[in-house]
C-alpha cells in the first residue's frame, strides 16, 4: 500500500477516470438547484439527478467529480466519536446510459489494487442478494478470491437517498483493518466484523436502474446508469493507515492548530478531545458553506450554518480559548483544500468576515447572559 495525501488521492481518482474517458467536472455548490427534497448536497450524485432521470442532457455520458457534501443527521455524535463528521468530499464516477456493471466492476478493482495497491487479502466485496450478474462479473473479470464476496439485503446493498429519486442495487468494496486476524469466511462473521468497525466499507458502486416515486414504488429508468461514491476522508483513513478521519493529513493539520490555539494536547482527556474534534469538523463545513454563499440566519440552511458556527465557538470556550479564533482555523481549512477548491482562496476575506461577525455576536450574547 502506498501512502498518499488527501489532495494526492483526490487527483489520482479523478485522473484514473479521465483515463477511462470521463469528463472531469468541478464540484457543484453545496446549495442544491431545483431540488426541494434537499437542504444541502449530501452525495456525489445529488446534483446529477436530472442527468439520471433524463430531464437534462449531461455534457458527456461519462463524468467524474469530487463533490463537497454535508450531512448533519448525526450532528449530535460529532466530536463524541472519531468517525462522525458533517463535512466530507465524495469521489465519484458516473455513467448516464453509457457503461454498466461489466465495466465498473473491473475498473474499480484495477483502481483499488493497481493504483492504490491495497492488498487483495484485506479486501472484501458485498453484492445485493439476487445480483448473480454482479457475482459473475466479480468472479470472471477480476481476480478477487470468490470466498471474499458476500451477499447482503436491501438495507446494505440497495442505495437510495431521500424519499424519491434515482436509485438501485449496489456492490460495495470493504477493507479489513484487523491486524493478525484470520479472514472472515461467512456472512455472519462479516457483518459482526463490520459492526465492530474492523471491516470498513469505502466504495459504493450503485447500479442506478430505478426512479423512486412518492408512493414508494420503483419506476424503471429508460437507461441503466452507474453512480459510485467513495468518501475521500474514509479512503484516506485506509490508505494512510490511521485510526480516524481526524488523523488524515489535511484534517490532522487543522486538528493540531485547534490544539495550539487552545494550548491543549490531543488524546489527553475525553472532554477536550470531543471539543477539539467538533471544532475541527464544524469549521470545515462552515468554511465551505460560506464560500458557496450561505449566510448564518435563523432558518433553513442558514440556520444549519449558524448552528455549526455557534457550536464551534461554544466548544472553543469550553477549551478555554478567549476571543475569536474561527477565522484563523478557516485559513488552515483553505490552505489544506484550495488545491481542489480554488474558490476558497478567492473568497477567503469574505469567509473570515462572516465567521468573525457571527462569533462576536455569539460571544456578546453569552457574556450578556
Ligand atoms: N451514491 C453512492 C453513495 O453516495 O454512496
Amino acid at each position: 500500500m502506498k501512502f498518499m495525501g488527501a489532495n494526492e488521492l483526490r487527483e489520482s481518482f479523478i485522473s484514473f477516470f479521465e483515463s477511462k474517458e470521463h469528463l472531469r467536472m468541478e464540484s457543484f455548490p453545496l446549495v442544491p438547484k431545483n431540488d426541494k427534497s434537499l437542504l444541502l448536497i449530501n452525495a456525489g450524485m445529488a446534483p446529477l439527478k436530472p442527468y439520471f432521470t433524463g430531464i437534462q442532457k449531461p455534457p458527456k455520458s461519462r463524468v467524474t467529480t469530487c463533490q463537497k457534501c454535508i450531512r448533519t443527521g448525526d450532528i449530535e455524535n460529532v466530536g463524541k466519536t472519531s468517525r462522525h463528521g458533517t463535512f466530507f468530499e465524495m469521489l465519484g464516477n458516473f455513467s448516464f446510459g453509457d457503461y454498466f456493471k461489466n465495466e465498473i466492476i473491473p475498473w474499480s478493482w484495477e483502481y483499488v489494487t493497481e493504483v492504490l495497491k491495497l492488498p487483495k487479502d484485506k479486501l472484501y466485496v458485498t453484492i445485493y442478494l439476487e445480483d448473480d450478474e454482479a457475482y459473475e462479473i466479480w468472479t470472471t473479470k477480476t481476480d478477487i478470491d470468490p470466498s471474499r464476496i458476500f451477499r447482503l439485503g436491501k438495507d446494505d446493498n440497495f442505495w437510495e437517498v431521500g424519499t424519491v429519486g434515482p436509485c438501485g442495487p449496489c456492490t460495495e468494496i470493504h477493507y479489513d483493518r484487523g491486524e493478525n486476524v484470520a479472514p472472515v469466511t461467512n456472512v455472519e462473521d462479516f457483518v459482526a466484523a463490520s459492526d465492530a468497525d474492523r471491516i470498513v466499507e469505502f466504495w459504493n458502486l450503485v447500479f442506478i436502474q430505478f426512479d423512486k416515486q412518492e408512493d414508494g414504488s420503483y419506476a424503471p429508468l429508460k437507461n441503466k446508469n452507474i453512480d459510485t461514491g467513495m468518501g475521500l476522508e474514509r479512503l484516506a483513513v485506509v490508505v494512510q493507515d490511521v485510526d480516524s478521519i481526524f488523523d488524515v493529513d489535511t484534517i490532522c493539520a487543522l486538528r493540531n492548530l485547534v490544539c495550539e490555539i487552545a494550548g491543549k494536547e490531543y488524546g489527553k482527556t475525553y472532554q477536550d478531545d470531543v471539543s477539539i474534534r467538533l471544532i475541527t469538523d464544524h469549521i470545515r463545513s462552515a468554511t465551505f458553506m460560506i464560500s458557496d454563499g450561505i449566510m448564518p440566519t435563523n432558518e433553513g440552511r442558514g440556520y444549519v450554518l449558524r448552528r455549526l458556527i455557534r457550536r464551534a465557538a461554544r466548544h472553543g470556550r469550553l477549551l478555554g480559548i478567549e476571543g475569536s479564533f474561527l477565522a484563523k482555523l478557516s485559513a488552515e481549512v483553505i490552505n489544506g483544500s484550495k488545491a481542489g477548491y480554488p474558490e476558497l482562496e478567492e473568497k477567503k476575506e469574505f469567509i473570515f468576515k462572516v465567521l468573525t461577525n457571527e462569533e462576536n455576536q455569539f460571544n456578546k450574547t453569552i457574556d450578556q447572559g
